[in-house]
């Protein structure tokens, strides 16, 4: 297997994860998110090889290896398919340009935390590939590849927000995406006094991808009942709120209350960016605590140990918004806290929830950071 050095790769790729700051489960219904790529980051090395075997390492997970003249097959081992997919998509974009290389992978990406160390692996992997290759493939065609991958070998439905996070995002800069047409707009992540404060509370429930697609099932479920009658809307997120409202009574309640968290929400996002522009960070976190209330009990997609951990902040003046941040069942909660408390913020959340649950949880302080860069090219 492949022992791969800096000084012996060809190219060098640095892909970060992402957090969000608001806009939770609405790419995939068409509305708009508002992530940001964070300076935490998975590092690949890549080198050509004169045969046709690919030989992946990482250094958390083990290696892998196949032969890219052969047809690729979803692998038992999940993380393989995050890599397996991607180079798919490539070879179905790009047929026989590819050859066999080197990959080696180390990261600073939590699995499971809900800050895509998924999307972080994907886009690097597509994003090398191409320098590697000298594909000439532009960045959206990367992002779709990438987000292919995850719905055809990974198995996850997923929308646009992290790929498109992890690819196109600045430093000091947050993305305001339109997930409908992929305009977007860079925003100054400026929330002075306060930093964004991640607490991990190194739980992932079970199913969570199976879950995850159920939700998006019960707003393609929501949307095909209001086309009926208003087939002018292509997506669910741009279902004026009123007209949702509306359908009390002809959707089920649970699809009805998923319904209505998604105009919320993405009504809520706009707002947001708004807010964040004019310096009103405090409204913004208000914002922040409603996002998580509609996730915990409209979309239900929170879980004990996040409410445990944005209710804890409820007490504490110095901290100004708090919620779950990603697909949910686990992961991190997203916190603005004022800089000059977030060593007493931690340690109390710290305490308190060791007690609660006898559980470590992890804080990360994270800054914004540019998308996927190649650090050294051919
Ligand atoms: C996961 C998915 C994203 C998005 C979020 C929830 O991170 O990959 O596409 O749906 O959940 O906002």
């Amino acid at each position: 297997m492949n022992t791969l050095k800096h000084k012996d790769a060809d190219i060098i790729v640095k892909s970060p994860g992402r957090i969000n700051l608001i806009g939770e489960h609405i790419d995939y219904n068409g509305g708009h998110v508002l992530p940001a790529a964070i300076d935490r980051k998975v590092t690949m090395l890549f080198r050509k090889k004169d045969d046709n075997l690919c030989c992946v390492k990482s250094e958390d997970k083990g290696s892998f290896a196949f032969n890219i003249q052969q047809p690729l097959q979803i692998s038992k081992t999940q993380w393989e398919n995050y890599i397996l997919g991607v180079v798919d998509g490539v070879q179905r974009a790009r047929p026989g340009q590819l050859g066999g290389f080197d990959c080696h992978i180390s990261s600073q990406l939590p699995i499971g935390a809900g800050i895509s160390s998924s999307a972080a692996l994907e886009c690097g992997v597509a994003q090398g590939l191409n320098a590697l290759f000298d594909l000439g493939i532009s960045d959206e065609e990367l992002i779709e590849i990438s987000r292919m991958a995850e719905h055809h070998f990974v198995g996850t439905k997923c929308g646009v927000m992290d790929q498109f996070a992890v690819t196109m995002g600045h430093q000091n800069k947050l993305l305001l995406l339109n997930c409908e047409t992929r305009a977007y707009k860079l925003i100054e992540a400026d929330f002075t006094p306060y930093k964004i404060l991640l607490l991990n509370t190194n739980v992932s429930h079970n199913l969570a991808s199976s879950a995850y697609n159920r939700r998006r099932e019960a707003c393609e479920e929501a949307l095909r009942v209001i086309q009926k009658e208003y087939p002018q809307y292509a997506f669910l997120a741009e279902v004026p709120g009123e007209i949702v409202r509306s359908y009390k009574d002809k959707l089920s309640e649970k699809v009805y209350q998923r319904a209505i968290f998604v105009s919320q929400e993405n009504s809520r996002t706009l707002q947001a960016a708004a807010l964040i522009q004019e310096g009103k960070i405090k409204d913004f976190g208000q914002l922040m605590y409603e996002a998580h209330e509609g996730l915990s009990a409209k979309y239900e997609v929170s879980c004990n140990e996040l409410d445990f951990l944005v209710a804890l902040s409820k007490d504490m003046p110095e901290v100004v918004g708090s919620r779950m941040m990603g697909g949910g069942f686990g992961g991190c909660t997203i916190n603005l806290v004022k800089e000059d408390f977030v060593d007493t913020f931690i340690d109390r959340a710290t305490k308190a929830y060791k007690k609660e649950f006898d559980i470590d949880l992890t804080p990360i302080l994270v800054a914004t950071s540019n998308g996927v860069e190649i650090i050294k090219s051919t």
